[in-house]
């Protein structure tokens, strides 16, 4: 099975989702739940941006052992700089270079040629060369950079020694089947392109960072990027707890796997909603509330019956208990009677069509029927008779 490194950017490209600060000791508590959940890089934050994220990355550096820790980089000595005194102390440091390289940025943004471009980042390597052992080199905006120039820049980063090369869809544009192209073609025209791991790095702005992610990993990517609860810059990054769980659960299809500690995902799905503040919707896939939860009827007899009936994977393999069986008023007899026997309450035939005929009536009332409403109706009745 083949191994996808997971980098995991919740505290820099996360942190850049509006509203989202996090002071020191909130990023020292998320770093440390990262590293039980097993991820295999962590970028710490931007060390330029602020003396603050400095010193926040210096902690993380500091703190974390069983992690490659990764601090942002500009193309530019002083941003490089302010890498070095962050990772000062970390275990296994890495500088993470970017610059943008797509017609759009060069012309509005940086206001290069091409091969100024190219110079730049040249430049940038060499500089941070003489610090790093281990430096990632990202082409912002690949996602809209001729293939042409890609296999010339990309080249020109194998050929300075870096060890990864990342293609990132910074504004979320592609579709999977672009995206995978990109990487078969890097794969087929980029020489010595073995010496690099190839990354992923796609944002959600159509709701296609997921399949575009996937779509990478089938083309040959090694390393993916995302954010827990996929949180970061508009509409976020890829959500690496989806990809970790769409590899587990169709490896017979991907082949490949992440080794991330999968019984985690919830905990640190929690823990990174409680910190930046950002509330995971109920139908978010594999950590909203309601990914283990079942309201019809259809769905909890069967689930009664057999979980994989509505289930493809189990709530345990993410650290939940078990799934829920919410009443509602598409819910029927069958999971309330369950219910009831969870609750201690062992009704006969009669009883029980009384009660849940009442359950009905209250259901149409309310989204939810919750264990103290039951009991209400359920004891109600037992007094009346
Ligand atoms: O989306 C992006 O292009 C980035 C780079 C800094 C890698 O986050
Ligand atoms: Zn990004």
């Amino acid at each position: 099975m083949r191994k996808i490194y997971v980098f995991d950017t919740t505290l820099r490209d996360g942190e850049q989702s509006p509203g989202v600060n996090l002071n020191t000791r909130e990023k020292l508590e998320i770093a440390y739940q990262l590293e039980k959940l097993g991820i295999d890089r962590m970028e710490a934050g931007f060390p330029a941006a602020s003396p603050g994220d400095l010193a926040a990355v210096n902690a993380v550096a500091k703190a974390v052992k069983n992690v490659t820790v990764i601090g942002l980089s500009r193309s530019k000595e002083h941003d490089i700089d302010a890498v070095r005194e962050a990772l000062i102390g970390a275990q296994d440091p890495c500088i993470h270079i970017f610059l943008a390289t797509s017609p759009i940025h060069r012309k509005h943004k940086l206001k290069m040629e091409k091969h100024e471009v190219l110079e730049t980042a040249q430049s940038a390597l060499r500089y941070a060369k003489k610090y790093f052992s281990k430096i990632e080199f990202s082409l912002e905006d690949a996602g809209r950079t001729e293939l042409d120039f890609m296999v010339e820049m990309v080249s020109m980063a194998v050929g300075e020694g870096v060890k990864v090369v990342n293609i990132p869809d910074t504004v979320g544009y592609l579709n999977p089947s672009e995206y995978g192209a990109i990487f078969r073609h890097l794969k087929e025209n980029v020489p010595d392109i073995e010496k690099v791991q190839l990354s992923a790095h796609c944002h959600n702005d159509l709701g296609m960072a997921t399949a575009n992610t996937l779509a990478a990993i089938q083309n040959g990517a090694d390393q993916i990027e995302g954010t827990i609860n996929g949180i970061g810059e508009r509409a976020g990054n890829t959500a690496i707890e989806e990809i970790a769980m769409a590899l587990e659960t169709r490896q017979e299809f991907f082949g490949a796997k992440t080794s991330l500690n999968l019984s985690e995902i919830s905990r640190t799905s929690r823990l990174v909603s409680k910190l930046t503040g950002m509330v995971v919707p109920g139908n978010k896939a594999i950590v909203g509330a309601n990914a283990f939860a079942h309201e019809s009827g259809i769905h909890q007899d069967g689930m009664l019956k057999e979980k994989t009936t509505y289930e493809i994977m189990t709530p345990e393999t993410i650290g939940l208990k078990e799934s829920k069986l919410v009443l509602g008023k598409h819910s029927g007899r069958h999971a309330f009677r369950e219910k009831l026997l969870d609750m201690g309450y062992e009704l006969d035939e009669q009883e029980l069509n009384q009660a849940f005929a009442r359950f009905k009536e209250l259901a149409d009332k309310k989204k939810e029927v919750s264990d103290d409403d039951i009991m209400a109706l359920v004891e109600e009745k037992l007094v009346d008779t």
